[in-house]
């Protein structure tokens, strides 16, 4: 007894210079085993060091996808927004929007309508919800969120998702958004003197522009950061800056009273 007390005692030298080098030979091997090889293969593209362990530990590509979302690109968009863009919803692609969606459903709301200030998606039109998650992975537009989501999302996926959530009813706390007020003078005629079109314009009401989201029931906070983000033109995937010429000459007021009349409140 007395023998394997002084064995296994942190004052015994060979003790601790065994357990050390145990320990040392360890790391070593993780440094070598998970970061130097999987760095150094050639027929592998490793994002960085996380990667890097997840490639050795076996980790499926699938799941690592979340890592690498597209890097921002400054120019507006490359989808070629048309009336024909988008294939009437057949039963099929809203079925298998259906089946991605529980994706989604965790900022979005089970039935795409958000109680977490994400944008709702329940009866977006379906060409703006396939435009924005075009340029989410293009990079066109930046979110460090919706990038990595939309990085493992082909093209035909982006349609079915997009054809299963324009389905879905918008929630009676949108609809209403335009009933409950007297719509604010810029959003009915916008401003001729500074070149602004009214919102209604393009956004519905008098006419809906292919590609322009339907803005009522959407949260105020989520409005006023869209405005403001155009208006800086930190979000620039808006072709011919439709959205930047209006918001730049937006006043903060004005930006304000918008986003609150169009959250219905
Ligand atoms: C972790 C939360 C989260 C998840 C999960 C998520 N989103 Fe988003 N989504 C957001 C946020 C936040 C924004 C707003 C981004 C911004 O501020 O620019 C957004 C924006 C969007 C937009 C743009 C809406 C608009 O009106 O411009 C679309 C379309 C979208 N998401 C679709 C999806 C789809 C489809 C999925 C599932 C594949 C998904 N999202 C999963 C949080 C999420
Ligand atoms: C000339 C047409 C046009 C006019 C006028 C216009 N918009 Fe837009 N708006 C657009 C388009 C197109 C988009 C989508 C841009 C893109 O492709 O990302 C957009 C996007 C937006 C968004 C982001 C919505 C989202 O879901 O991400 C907000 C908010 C918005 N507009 C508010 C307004 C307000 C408020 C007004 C009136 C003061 C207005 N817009 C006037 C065309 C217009």
């Amino acid at each position: 007894m007395m023998e394997t007390e002084r064995v296994f005692s942190l004052r015994n030298v060979w003790f601790t210079a065994s357990v050390g080098a145990v320990i040392g030979i360890a790391a070593v091997a993780a440094l070598i085993g998970f970061i130097w090889i999987p760095l150094e293969q050639s027929n592998k593209t490793v994002a960085g060091l996380w990667d890097a362990i997840c490639t050795a530990a076996g980790v499926p590509e699938s799941f690592r996808q979340v890592q690498q979302s597209a890097a921002p690109i400054a120019g507006p968009s490359n989808v070629i927004v048309s009336a024909q863009m988008m294939k009437p919803a057949d039963g099929l692609s809203i079925g298998r929007g259906a089946a991605l969606a529980p994706q989604c459903t965790m900022c979005h709301g089970v039935r795409g309508m958000s109680h977490a200030d994400a944008p709702n998606l329940a009866g977006q039109h379906d060409a703006a919800i396939y435009k924005q998650l075009r340029d989410f992975k293009s990079g066109h537009r930046t979110s460090a969120i919706m990038g990595a989501l939309v990085a493992g999302l082909g093209d035909q996926d982006m349609r079915d998702l997009a054809a299963y959530f324009a389905g879905l009813p918008r929630g009676p706390e949108a609809t209403a958004a335009d009933a409950r007020h007297e719509a604010p003078v810029i959003v009915r005629n916008g401003s001729p003197m500074r070149n602004i079109a009214g919102c209604t314009s393009c956004h519905g009401g008098i006419d809906i522009k292919t590609g322009s989201p339907r803005l009522d029931g959407e949260s105020e906070s989520y409005l006023r950061a869209q405005l403001l983000a155009f208006a800086t033109g930190a979000r620039h995937n808006d072709i011919y800056g439709q959205m930047r010429n209006v918001a730049r000459q937006m006043t903060p007021e004005e930006i304000d009273t918008t986003a609150r009349f169009f959250a219905g409140r």
